[in-house]
């Protein structure tokens, strides 16, 4: 059975994907730029940066590199705005009971998300207490899907890749999981998710004698 379990934040826990989608739509909108829920499914999970890039595609030889600093740094500033309204109601339903049962059957719990807010988040949500790790996004040198993040959970964790089940709503971060050697729980639509292991709709449907029985060593 798995020791231990490797969450994903936005979108998995927190409903927050919706707020970085606005964020970048608003952005995008600004500068003249169009945005379809084509280049939205394509921003799910990935860093910063990168998701400047999908959402400038081709104007992207028009900005400078510090142009473009500047324009991740506006788009942070609309998301940083709009998660200081969040409560408890902004979880994802399920979630916090999937925390609590995994902390029921022993698990150890680690968050990989590659959010510079998901500390920030963990507090405002009073989440804090139930994971033995957050990962510095800002320590992270390569975003999913490289497996870099969810072996820096493991490894502070002290639990192997393969006795570990990571969680996640992202092609990006579903791929990232199965780098790192971990067995991928998709929360989301299985038909994007295809690469996980196993796909469930929502945290709802965590449970957590099932999963953890599903692999590990
Ligand atoms: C991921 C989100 O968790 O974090 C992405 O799924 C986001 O949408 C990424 O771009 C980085 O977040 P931030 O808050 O550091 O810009
Ligand atoms: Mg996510």
């Amino acid at each position: 059975p798995f020791k231990a379990l490797v969450f994903d934040l936005d979108g998995v826990i927190a409903d927050t994907a919706v707020l970085h989608h606005a964020a970048w739509k608003r952005l995008a909108g600004e500068i003249g730029l169009s945005f379809d829920e084509t280049i939205g499914e394509r921003l799910k999970g990935v860093d910063r940066m990168g998701s400047l890039e999908i959402v400038l595609g081709d104007a992207s030889a028009r900005y400078t590199h510090d142009e473009k600093h500047a324009l991740a740094e506006r788009k942070n500033g609309y998301y940083v705005a709009a998660i200081a309204q969040l409560g408890p109601e902004n979880l994802l339903p399920g979630a916090r009971e999937a925390l609590v049962a995994a902390r029921a059957a022993g698990l150890k719990i680690a968050l990989a998300s590659a959010s510079r807010s998901a500390g920030a988040l963990v507090e405002r949500f009073g989440l804090a207490d139930f994971f033995d790790h957050v990962v510095d996004a800002a320590s992270i040198a390569r975003p999913k899907p490289d497996p870099e993040i969810f072996l820096a959970a493991a490894r502070a964790l002290g639990v192997a890749p393969g006795d570990c089940l990571g969680i996640e709503d992202a092609v990006a971060g579903v791929d990232a999981i199965r780098a790192a050697g971990m067995r991928a729980l998709g929360v989301g639509d299985g038909a994007v998710l295809a690469h996980a292991d196993a796909v469930i709709g929502g945290l709802t449907e965590f449970d957590v004698a099932r999963f953890v029985a599903m692999s590990g060593s």
